[in-house]
């Protein structure tokens, strides 16, 4: 199964990701992962994004496309994927569109995770993340176990400045990414509030898994 996960900040993208690979078994690959990884390595990469996620801006086509083209490229034939915060823009879209065609990797679904901004921004000031396994928790709605709550850290970009931001960027993305998977018929609309298990049970239908 190959999936495109979009949505606002902390629709909970990279919490369905995790339940996704679970259930289905395909490798997840988020967009801001690989870059927060890069801005904690120092590599040149990022160096140059680690500015634009801080200020809650889109880091720059000719650094992102390249980086998922590769990711891509070392996927082998018939490889399912999860490909979470990718596209975010029309050059994304188009030159993903492109590879996916030449490759035959053709995509399923576009799930768009759908929450209201006043949520985005309960959940994003709450999140919590362990460094050590990547898990991701909530201060209030998935609090940490006692044990590693002081290890939990904050992302950088989840300030109230950035989010807004990125709820902007997000609204612009919206509007040109629904109407292109809506043409390709591969648009899937989710309802992101309620529980987690709410939502994974509402992302079976909208793939047509319920039944497997
Ligand atoms: P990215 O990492 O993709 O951030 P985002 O889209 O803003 O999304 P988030 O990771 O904040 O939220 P999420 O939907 O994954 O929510 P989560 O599951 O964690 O991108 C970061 C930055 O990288 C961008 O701003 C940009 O600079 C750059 N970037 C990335 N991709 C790019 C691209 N393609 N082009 C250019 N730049 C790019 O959940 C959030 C919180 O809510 C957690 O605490 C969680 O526990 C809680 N939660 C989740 N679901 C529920 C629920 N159902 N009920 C209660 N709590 C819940």
């Amino acid at each position: 199964m190959r999936i495109i996960l979009a949505g606002p900040p902390g629709a909970g993208k990279g919490t369905q990701a995790a339940w996704l690979v679970r259930r289905f078994r395909i490798p997840h690959l988020s967009t801001g992962e690989l870059l927060r990884a890069a801005v904690e390595q120092g590599t040149a990469l990022g160096r140059r994004a680690g500015g634009f996620m801080k200020a809650g801006q889109l880091v720059p086509d000719p650094l992102m496309v390249p980086l998922v083209l590769e990711r891509l490229r070392e996927l082998g034939p018939n490889a399912g994927f999860i490909l979470d915060g990718f596209p975010r823009t029309r050059a994304q879209a188009e030159t993903l569109d492109t590879a996916l065609a030449e490759r035959r990797l053709p995509l399923d679904a576009a799930l768009l995770i759908e929450i209201p901004d006043q949520l985005s921004i309960e959940r994003i000031s709450g999140r919590r993340i362990d460094p050590a396994t990547g898990i991701i928790y909530h201060a209030q709605f998935n609090p940490p176990p006692s044990d590693l709550a002081a290890g939990v850290v904050q992302r950088q970009d989840d300030t109230v400045p950035a989010v807004t931001a990125r709820l902007a960027q997000y609204h612009a993305e919206e509007a040109f990414l629904v109407p292109f998977y809506e043409q390709l018929g591969l648009l899937r609309r989710v309802d992101g509030s309620g529980t987690p298990e709410e939502v994974s049970r509402r992302i079976t239908v909208a793939l047509g898994k319920a039944d497997a």
